[in-house]
C-alpha cells in the first residue's frame, strides 16, 4: 500500500508573496525599457511615460493581487478549520498516527491509512485528498475503528476483509489473517498447475485458515476441485463462508478435524488421489512463541502458530501421509521459515520407504527461505531407493 501522497502532501498555495514581489520588481527593472517603449499596432499608439519605478510598482501590486486571489480559499479554508474543526483526511491521519504511536500500536501510520480508507469506502489511501473532509459520521467510525486498533487488535480484524491473491476473503478472530508471504505460495503452486496442466486438476489444502490459498486456486483455475482441512471449527466455517461469498462452494470440501486423526485420515483417502499438496502449516519454533507480536497473541488462535520444538511437526505429519493421498509425481508446497528446509529433507530422507523426493527451496519476496517444493516418487522408483 502506498502512502506517499501523504508524505508529499502540499498546501494548496506555498507561496512567498514577498520573495515573488521582490522578483517581480527585478524582472520589470531589468526589462522595462524594450517592454514599454516598444510601438504597439494600434493608431495613435503613444509610449507609456511611466517611469520604471512606477511601473514595477503596478505589476508588483498586481501580482500580489493575483496571488491574494488564489490564496483566498485557502486562507478562508485555514480559517474555517480552525473555527469550525474541520477534520481533514490528513490531519485526522496525523492525530491518530500520533496517538497510536504513543500507545505503542505497530505500524500506525499505515493502519490508520487503511482505516481512514476503509471509511471513505476505498481499499488505500492512494488517490485520496489529505484536504477532503470528514463528516461527523465518518468521523464516529474512523474513531471508533481507531479506538480498536489501540487495543492491538490487527487492522484486517476491525476492517473484516483482506485481500489475498485476487480475492477478498472475510477474516474473523481467532482465525489466522492470511499473509502477504502466502501469496508467494500460491504462486509457486499457479505454476505447478500451469507447467503440468492440471486445470481441471484436485488440490488438497492442509491447515486452511481462511480458506484463502485452496480459494485463490479455484478462483484462478474455474474447474478445479479442492479439499481443505483444518483442525479449528471457526476457521472451517470462515473457508465455508468465504467460498460461498466467492460463489465457490460447489467446488470446495472442508473438512473439520486434527490432520493427525485417523477418522480425518480415512475420510482423505476416500477423497484420494489428489494432484496437488499446498498448505502453510503452523511453523513458529515453540520457544519463540512468546517473543511473538501482541497483535497476534491477543487475538490470533495459536494452534496456527505453533509448529513445535522445531517448527516443523505439522509439516513432518502431513508429509508422512502425502504418498497415500497424491497421484506419484504429485508436487507439494509447503511454507516454511528460514532454516527449516535443511530439517525439512532430513525427514523425508528418514521416511521409510521413500516415497517423496526434496526438490528445492524458494525464496519469499524479502529473500528469505519461505517455501519447500517436493515430489511423490512412485512406488516402483521408491523400491530402488
Ligand atoms: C498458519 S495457519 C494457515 C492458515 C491459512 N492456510 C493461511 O495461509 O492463511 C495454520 C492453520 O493450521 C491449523 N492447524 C494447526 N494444527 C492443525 C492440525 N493438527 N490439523 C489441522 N489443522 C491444523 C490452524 O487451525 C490454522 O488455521
Amino acid at each position: 500500500m502506498s502512502l506517499t501522497h501523504l508524505h508529499s502532501f502540499r498546501t494548496p498555495c506555498n507561496c512567498n508573496l514577498s520573495k515573488l514581489a521582490r522578483s517581480v520588481v527585478n524582472l520589470t527593472a531589468s526589462r522595462s525599457t524594450t517592454l514599454f517603449t516598444q510601438p504597439v499596432a494600434r493608431k495613435e499608439s503613444k509610449p507609456f511615460s511611466l517611469s520604471a519605478g512606477s511601473l514595477a510598482g503596478i505589476i508588483c501590486q498586481r501580482q500580489l493581487l493575483l496571488q491574494q486571489r488564489q490564496c483566498q480559499p485557502f486562507v478562508r479554508g485555514m480559517a474555517d478549520q480552525q473555527s469550525r474543526q474541520i477534520n481533514t483526511v490528513e490531519k485526522v491521519c496525523a492525530q491518530w498516527t500520533k496517538t497510536m504511536e504513543e500507545k505503542g500500536v505497530r505500524e500506525a501510520s499505515v493502519g490508520v491509512g487503511y482505516i481512514v480508507a476503509h471509511v471513505l469506502g476505498r481499499k488505500t489511501m492512494h488517490g485520496i485528498s489529505g484536504w477532503q473532509e470528514l463528516s461527523q459520521q465518518q468521523m464516529e467510525e474512523v474513531n471508533a475503528m481507531c479506538q480498536q486498533r489501540l487495543t492491538h487488535k490487527p487492522v484486517q480484524y476491525i476492517l473484516g476483509t483482506w485481500d489475498f491473491c485476487d480475492i477478498e476473503v472475510k477474516v474473523k478472530p481467532p482465525v489466522f489473517i492470511p499473509r502477504p508471504e502466502t501469496e508467494g505460495l500460491v504462486a509457486l503452486a499457479i505454476q505447478m498447475v500451469e507447467s503440468k496442466n492440471l486445470h481441471t486438476g484436485r488440490f488438497l489444502d492442509f491447515c486452511c485458515g481462511s480458506g484463502a490459498i485452496s480459494l485463490s486456486l479455484l478462483h484462478k483455475f474455474p474447474q478445479a476441485h479442492a479439499v481443505a482441512v483444518d483442525i479449528s471449527p471457526e476457521a472451517c466455517g470462515l473457508s465455508e463462508e468465504n467460498a460461498q461469498r466467492l460463489g465457490l462452494s460447489d467446488r470446495i470440501t472442508v473438512v473439520q478435524g486434527d490432520l493427525t486423526d485417523s477418522a480425518v485420515q480415512e475420510r482423505l483417502k476416500a477423497a484420494a488421489p489428489f494432484d496437488l499438496l499446498v498448505s502453510n502449516p503452523p511453523y513458529v519454533r515453540t520457544h519463540e512463541m512468546p517473543s511473538m507480536d501482541p497483535d497476534i497473541v491477543l487475538y490470533e488462535d495459536l494452534r496456527a502458530m505453533n509448529g513445535g520444538e522445531e517448527g516443523v511437526d505439522i509439516h513432518t505429519d502431513i508429509l508422512l501421509q502425502a504418498p497415500d493421498l497424491l497421484h506419484a509425481d504429485s508436487d507439494i508446497v509447503l511454507e516454511i521459515q528460514s532454516g527449516q528446509p535443511k530439517l525439512i529433507e532430513d525427514r523425508v530422507k528418514a521416511m521409510s520407504p521413500r516415497r517423496l523426493q526434496f526438490l528445492a527451496t524458494h525464496l519469499d519476496h524479502h529473500h528469505k527461505e519461505r517455501f519447500c517444493h517436493l515430489r511423490t516418487v512412485d512406488s516402483q522408483q521408491s523400491e530402488q531407493h
